[in-house]
């Protein structure tokens, strides 16, 4: 894989590199808040950057307050999100995902609710929306049960006029080299909670808050989960490639579905910002490994003796297609693409 970035974008990153170094502020400056007002305004939600998605995940989590308390998360995901849980000293509990669109199963998310659960944390996987988002936001809602969505791959995904962070109580978004918006490393918490998105401003600097130039250490669980300008100055300049990197991801997924056939198919209406391309049992001459595989099943990880079947179908059977920005395939016909990556022309 490449991460490729174009002069034109390195001259405006250098411009905000010299505005920094101008402006004296290194971290806690304005750039920062011009990246968050840019990614608020694109997801249309309140944004906050923090140093990563896993400390974006922990932030959600210890504002809700999870001490003690079950938090259902899928084991089929990176590891982040038990971890997030544990950190913030709450039971994760493992559930199912669904084969269709690898994303946490409804039906095994209402089996595994008990008196103690608190939260459900859904991760998008592959960069769609988890198809039965609106059935669990809408479960979550009656059952004043805490949804977190985890949007690390999910940038540039819409669906009836939502994107990830838009159905729970917040979302965290992951800028990490490989995501389809990198910055090396970074994250993004999203909500419409404004008094959590001022919490996220403490939580992530130790807790200092300034009243009336006066210092105050007010939280116990504060820490350095900061972004500093020069990662946020990367994320303005993102910000303005992120249509053009989504657009070549489209493109190159128009042709896909034309070569596999067995793969993800997304419902009606749904955009997927297509941080990865998943097919399945398909043996493949070019491929990016698999999103994620049987080492990172969340339950195997912690040896629970449980099973969980279609995450362990989905570790077996699936591959992803390379779909990287970047990814140089000749500009030639669908029969020439497929035999690139089947090693077989379509129609044989
Ligand atoms: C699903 C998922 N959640 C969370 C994370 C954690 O993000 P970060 O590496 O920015 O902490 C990742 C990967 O990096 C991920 O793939």
């Amino acid at each position: 894989m490449v991460i490729p970035f174009e002069e034109e974008y390195r001259k405006k990153f250098y411009a905000l590199e010299e505005e920094i170094f101008n402006s004296n502020f290194w971290s806690e400056g304005d750039i920062l808040k011009r990246f968050e007002d840019a990614f608020g305004e694109y997801v249309k939600l309140g944004a906050r950057a923090v140093s990563n998605g896993g400390s974006g995940l922990l932030a959600i989590l210890e504002y809700i307050g999870v001490e003690g308390k079950e938090v259902l998360v899928p084991s089929n995901t990176f590891w982040a999100d038990a971890r997030a849980v544990k950190l913030a000293g709450g039971i994760p509990v493992y559930v199912d995902c669904n084969k269709e669109d690898l994303c946490m199963s409804f039906e095994d998310m209402k089996a595994k609710i008990t008196e103690n659960t608190k939260a459900v944390v859904v991760v998008h996987i592959g960069g769609h929306i988890a198809f039965q988002i609106e059935e669990i936001a809408q479960f979550c809602k009656e059952k004043n049960l805490y949804l977190v969505e985890d949007c690390a791959h999910v940038h540039g995904a819409w669906w009836r006029g939502k994107t990830g962070g838009h159905y729970g109580f917040a979302g965290s978004y992951s800028f990490y080299a490989t995501k389809t918006m990198p910055l090396g490393d970074g994250g993004m918490v999203v909500s419409k909670d404004k008094d959590f998105l001022k919490w996220v401003e403490k939580y992530r600097n130790y807790g200092k808050e300034v009243i009336d130039g006066h210092v105050y250490y007010k939280l116990s669980n504060g820490f350095n989960f900061r972004m500093s300008e020069f990662s946020a100055a990367l994320g303005i300049v993102q910000m303005e490639r992120l249509d053009k990197i989504l657009e070549f991801k489209r493109e190159l997924a128009e042709k896909y579905d034309q070569i596999f056939e067995k793969r993800v198919v997304f419902p009606s209406g749904m955009k997927s910002g297509y941080y990865k391309y998943v097919v399945f049992d398909t043996p493949l001459k070019e491929e990016t490994g698999q999103v994620f595989g049987e080492g990172d099943l969340g339950h195997k990880i912690d040896e629970i003796k449980i099973e969980l079947p279609n995450s362990s179908w989905i570790a077996k059977h699936h591959k992803c297609v390379p779909i990287y920005y970047g990814y140089k395939y000749a500009n030639g016909s669908i029969e020439e693409l497929a035999h690139r990556l089947l090693g077989e022309k379509k129609d044989e």
